[in-house]
């Protein structure tokens, strides 16, 4: 395989931006090795003056710091803050939210991509540009929906965030829906199902897409209604699940109108 051709599988594969700031020429000499204590009686460690580094917050600091949060724009406050998660260090900056703060249906992706840690909102790319019209098809729009992400942060080459980096976001994602009190939930794909949904999401978004279940929120009182469809990420590299996802939207307006109807 010649140099090319292995840069483009990786490129396809994810990797496709450097992480350091600056280049490093890795054919530089390599600094020299400190020198070995020579053989013979063992030399004792000696004792380090520093203090051990403090360990990172953990999912118990992640779940204080979101239930804390009075509102909105506290939750963004912490989560700019919160250093628990190690996705924070690799992304730009933190892809917080889009959308209206009121909004009667919330929609969930699963991480922001390359476009969406760029601009710092979510659903900016080419996937993104397809959720638009798959919107406005149905009369919605990001005036009148909250689009966020199961993780904030952008996972270094687009990989799927770990189980463990969800725990850690997941109070946040909580605590978020908690704040807006939307109607219902529109979950984008197998990751955002599967962490809204954990008792039905094993079976899969094939099984799960197009069905209404019930997601528990912490903080609110009851169950909030919740549709699983698929990722338009996915709909961009399998255009026959399109029709699927059509009867999904033609469902989630349904549900819209019958609600409008029964507001009081
Ligand atoms: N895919 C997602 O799940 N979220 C985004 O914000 C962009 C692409």
């Amino acid at each position: 395989m010649d140099a090319v051709e292995a840069l483009r599988l990786q490129y396809e594969w994810g990797a496709d931006e450097a992480l350091l700031d600056a280049p490093q020429d890795r054919r530089a000499a390599a600094p020299p090795v400190a020198a070995l204590p020579p053989a013979g009686r063992p030399t004792a460690p000696r004792p380090t003056a520093k203090p051990a580094p403090a360990l990172p917050a953990g999912p118990a600091e992640a779940a204080a710091l979101a239930a804390a949060c009075q509102s909105l724009d506290e939750l963004k406050a912490a989560l700019t803050s919160f250093t628990g998660c190690a996705l924070r260090d690799t992304a730009t900056q933190l892809v917080f939210a889009d959308g209206a703060d009121n909004a009667p249906l919330i929609i969930i992706g699963e991480a922001p991509g390359a476009e969406e840690d760029r601009a710092g909102k979510p659903f900016v790319g080419a996937a993104g540009q397809l959720l638009d019209r798959m919107l406005a098809s149905i009369g919605l729009n990001r005036g009148n929906t909250r689009i966020i992400n199961t993780v904030p942060w952008r996972p270094p080459g687009n990989r799927t965030p770990s189980d463990a980096e969800i725990a850690l976001c997941l109070p946040f994602l909580h605590r978020h829906i908690a704040l807006i009190r939307p109607r219902g939930l529109l979950t984008l794909g197998a990751v955002a199902t599967k962490t809204l949904l954990p008792e039905a999401g094993a079976a899969g978004i094939r099984r799960l897409r197009g069905t209404w279940r019930e997601a528990n929120i912490t903080g609110m009182d009851s169950g909030l209604p919740c549709l699983p469809s698929y990722h338009p990420a996915y709909l961009l590299r399998t255009p026959m699940a399109k029709s699927e996802s059509w009867q999904d939207l033609l469902q989630l307006r349904e549900w819209l109108e019958s609600m409008i109807l029964t507001k009081s």
